[in-house]
């Protein structure tokens, strides 16, 4: 039988899940010719894990900035999604494992993040223009792409949720 998934604000106990769901998710979903994107490349860009991990260590600390929230069955990590109240607010990350995608979990994961900004400022997110399974994602909760943007690191468009006040 499946054991139900929790979904709750992360905890140091839950970083190295984290990472590890990160990697899993950037070599399932990031691999593309057309834009260079290779395997190598992702195992080196998570080569520096404990750095990775530290960094999120900090990440999750309570914050009234940021916030991380985690998918576990049991005690694994199965997803997560960090959002960032900084100059524009904006979803991080949100990546569930591919075993564990269209089950709802990023839904529920994307409706604590959207629920915890409010509804008073745009919020933005980033997405690889190839990565249609996310824009459609998003899509579904009311983003709009907005255009490319630079980050140095992978291709990238920006879409944004308009305030609602
Ligand atoms: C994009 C992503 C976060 C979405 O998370 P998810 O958990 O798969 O999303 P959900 O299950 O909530 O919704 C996805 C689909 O599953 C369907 N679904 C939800 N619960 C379901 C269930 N119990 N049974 C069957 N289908 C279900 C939803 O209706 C939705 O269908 P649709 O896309 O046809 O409308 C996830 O696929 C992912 O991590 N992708 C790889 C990483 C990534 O691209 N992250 C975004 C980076 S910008």
């Amino acid at each position: 039988m499946k054991k139900p998934i929790e979904i709750y604000p992360a905890k140091i106990k839950d970083t190295i899940g984290i990472f590890l769901v990160q990697r899993t998710v950037w070599l399932a979903t990031y691999p593309n010719k057309e834009f260079g994107v290779t395997r190598n490349w992702i195992k080196a860009h998570f080569s520096d894990k404990k750095k990775r991990v530290a960094r999120w260590r900090k990440g999750v600390r309570e914050s009234k900035d940021s916030c991380v929230w985690v998918a576990k069955e049991g005690k694994r990590v199965v997803g997560f999604c960090e959002a960032l109240k900084m100059k524009k607010h904006r979803i991080g990350t949100i990546y569930i494992l591919p075993k564990y995608q269209h089950r709802g979990i990023g839904q529920a994961l994307m409706t604590q993040a959207l629920n915890w900004f409010g509804k008073q400022r745009n919020i933005y997110v980033g997405v690889a223009p190839y990565n249609t399974k996310a824009i459609n994602f998003y899509k579904k909760f009311g983003f709009k792409i907005k255009g490319p943007v630079e980050t140095g690191q992978l291709p990238e468009i920006e879409m944004v949720r308009k305030a609602r006040p």
